[in-house]
């Protein structure tokens, strides 16, 4: 038996950090058993070369032979690029990824250990269906965007969320939303989330669960004055990407935070940061993000020894704080933190 990872790297930094997570699970040894990588393509550089951001090969590879997989980071332009579309976007979708979870936990010294919250995104709908028309109107161009909240998706991240709340210490489950201007949509997501624990089967297992809900430029507030009460955050696509690169900020960096996209049938990692152009071929991204997302990836398969070992000697290199990329204040590259994570393990 073997674990078949698929390894898509893409562009910028992802091509710097997501070789950091592989050389990091393959030194768990028998904790994971004979894991086997395949590398597949996607992303601008693919585009550029092929014309498609994303290879149906990389899709059915996936689908076919892949356990599970780790993504790095694209670079989509900010303009609009014909024939061009984000293929992290469209991977969630094309295998039904549609719970993002992203853990952000301080542990820097000197910092108070008051952040320790679940970032909880539902991953396949709101203004990220890209469903975008331009036309003229009466005083110029004119451009609409059709945001899609399901009761079906709600449901099924609203399932997830108080699943991962209730086997929490605190067990608070926060959802976030815009309804007192966005009834309709966000009505939507606030009422079914809120229904969760009256569905059939559920039987009062959610009972301990404390639910309450926070208007999201209230929370991004709120996220910054007192992130302490926060635990598990429930919200809609949009919401959910910019609360937790705002919650990236407050211990410490982008670079130290991971995620699963994960759905009934497939589990992919992925560092929350993008590209990072800034620093791009420099050898000084963070590789953490992607070591605990494979972490992270690992322990939603089940292999939790293999997790732990991971988080725990990630941990370690941080609290030491002798062996730190630029971003958290070092002068250590990518393969000097790699290398101090892999002496540990
Ligand atoms: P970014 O996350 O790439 O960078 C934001 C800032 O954080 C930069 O200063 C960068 O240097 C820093 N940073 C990010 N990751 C780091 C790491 N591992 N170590 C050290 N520093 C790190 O966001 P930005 O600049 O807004 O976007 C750049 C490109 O990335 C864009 O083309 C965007 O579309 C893409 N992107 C892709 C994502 C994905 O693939 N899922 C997610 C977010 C952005
Ligand atoms: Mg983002």
């Amino acid at each position: 038996q073997s674990l078949r990872i698929g390894l898509i790297p893409a562009d910028g930094i992802g091509k710097e950090v997501i070789p950091a997570a592989k050389a990091a699970i393959l030194a768990l040894g028998s904790d994971i058993p004979n894991p086997q990588f395949v590398d597949l393509a996607a992303g601008w550089e693919t585009f550029t070369r092929t014309g498609v951001a994303l290879p149906q090969e990389t899709v059915d590879i996936l689908r076919q032979e892949c356990d599970c997989a780790l993504f790095g980071s694209v670079s989509s332009p900010s303009r609009k690029v014909v024939g061009y579309s984000s293929p992290i976007v469209a991977l969630r979708k094309e295998l039904d990824l549609y719970a993002n979870i992203r853990p952000v936990v301080s542990v820097l010294v000197g910092e108070k250990p008051s952040v320790d919250l679940i970032v909880v995104r539902e991953n396949t709908e709101c203004l990220y269906v890209k469903q975008e028309v331009q036309t003229v109107g009466e005083h110029g161009k004119e451009a609409r965007a059709t945001r899609l909240i399901t009761e079906r998706a709600s449901r099924r991240i609203g399932q997830m969320a108080f699943e991962l709340a209730n086997a929490r210490p605190r067990k608070l489950l926060t959802i976030i939303h815009k309804s007192n201007v966005l009834s309709v949509t966000d009505g939507l997501f606030r009422e079914t989330v809120r229904s969760v624990p009256t569905l059939p089967g559920v039987n009062g297992k959610y009972d301990q669960v404390t639910i309450s809900e926070q208007l999201v430029d209230s929370a991004v507030y709120r996220l910054f004055r007192e992130p302490e009460i926060f635990d598990v955050l429930v919200a809609p696509n949009l919401y959910g990407d910019i609360l937790s690169d705002a919650a990236a900020a407050l211990v410490g960096s982008l670079g130290l935070i991971p995620s699963i996209n994960a759905g009934d049938n497939f589990v992919m990692g992925e560092p929350v940061h993008g590209s990072a152009p800034d620093i791009e071929g420099k050898g000084i991204a963070n590789p953490i993000a992607s070591i605990r997302s494979a972490a992270l990836m690992l322990r939603h398969l089940g292999y939790t020894k293999g997790a732990d070992r991971l988080d725990t000697a990630v941990d370690q290199v941080i609290r030491e704080g002798k062996v730190l990329t630029p971003d958290l204040k070092g002068t250590s590259t990518t393969n000097e933190v790699l290398e101090a994570v892999l002496r540990i393990l």
